[in-house]
């Protein structure tokens, strides 16, 4: 079995890795299929996927058996000012995997986001819920889902939201610095989703790639919460002291357009009983088990 990751470095790829490496995830041991896999993982010096020639010349060289996307253009608000850059690493870079992919028989787990949806909901998006993005971001994973599900047969496209892991920029770590130096900090409480551990969304990726379901599917933290309560969580558990005060929306415009409601539904996942990740408090838990010593 040989695997690719693509933009390993991320906080999703790094994890990725790191589950893969000890064979299990809190919520599941590995699936068998990948004891042994040969795990190539690459970042953009090593392989830029918006590079068509390159990916073609790195699927010849490696024949990957299933291929993890989780190189993205992330910056939600740098993507208003540079969506043409964007458009190059969220759409055109899933294009030319997924071409890769179906030249050679790969499967493609490629890694999207709520920002598809226009975040006006009330309930759960469903995984056929008409998407309408609202921001760069959101377009550009928008034209990446079609891209690959329209160059590759065996691929699965999964939705995340509020993603946070060890490693990298996330809200969890920020507020972890912020609590550590500061009384209070206001944070919106009108924006609701779900957190999303990277452990369990690892683990959800691997399962997937393990099976023949290919697919649209909804990866998050089971439950719902606002920014605000999430960071009086963050808090709580960090021990800090420090107080988080809610604010709206308007009181804290950012540059771009954030969705108001992003939770996904998980009836896909479900469908073939592998809708295993935790409540979001609980992935937390873990988290900060697993991050002790950091303070
Ligand atoms: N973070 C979230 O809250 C969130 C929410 C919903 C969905 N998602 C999705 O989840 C996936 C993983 O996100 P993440 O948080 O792990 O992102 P991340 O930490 O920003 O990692 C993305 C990685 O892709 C690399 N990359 C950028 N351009 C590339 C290129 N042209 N070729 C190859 N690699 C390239 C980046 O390298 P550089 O750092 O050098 O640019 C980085 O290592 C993405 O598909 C993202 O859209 C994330």
């Amino acid at each position: 079995m040989n695997v690719l990751i693509t933009g390993a470095n991320g906080q999703l790829g790094r994890e990725l890795q790191s589950v893969l490496r000890r064979g299990r995830a809190d919520i599941g041991a590995v699936p068998a299929v990948y004891a042994d896999a040969t795990v190539t993982a690459v970042d953009a010096d090593q392989l830029d996927i918006t590079d068509a020639q390159a990916v073609t010349a790195f699927f010849t060289k490696t024949c990957p058996d299933v291929v993890f996307n989780c190189a993205a253009y992330t910056q939600v608000d740098a993507c208003e000012e540079n969506e043409a850059d964007a458009a190059r690493v969220n759409a055109d870079g899933p294009a030319h995997l997924a071409a890769a992919a179906a030249r050679i028989g790969a499967k493609l787990v490629h890694v999207s986001t709520d920002y598809v949806f226009d975040g006006a909901a009330c309930e759960p998006y469903d995984e056929d819920a008409p998407t309408a993005p609202a921001t760069a971001y959101g377009r550009t994973k928008q034209r990446g889902e079609q891209a690959v599900l329209a160059a590759c047969d065996r691929v699965f496209v999964v939705r995340t939201a509020w993603l946070y892991g060890t490693e990298g920029h996330n809200f969890v770590a920020t507020m972890r610095r912020l609590g550590a130096s500061r009384d209070t900090v206001t944070v919106v409480d009108d924006q609701t989703g779900s957190p999303t551990y990277t452990e369990d969304l690892a683990w959800t990726l691997l399962a997937l790639g393990a099976t023949e379901h290919y697919g649209v599917y909804h990866a998050t933290g089971a439950g719902s919460c606002t920014w605000c309560a999430f960071a009086r969580a963050i808090m709580e558990r960090a021990g800090n002291g420090c107080r988080v005060l809610p604010c709206t929306t308007a009181e804290y415009p950012s540059k771009t357009p954030r969705p108001a409601y992003s939770v996904l539904g998980h009836k896909a996942l479900a469908a073939i009983g592998l809708d295993r990740i935790r409540p979001w408090e609980d992935a937390l838990d873990a988290y900060f088990a697993r991050t002790k010593n950091e303070g």
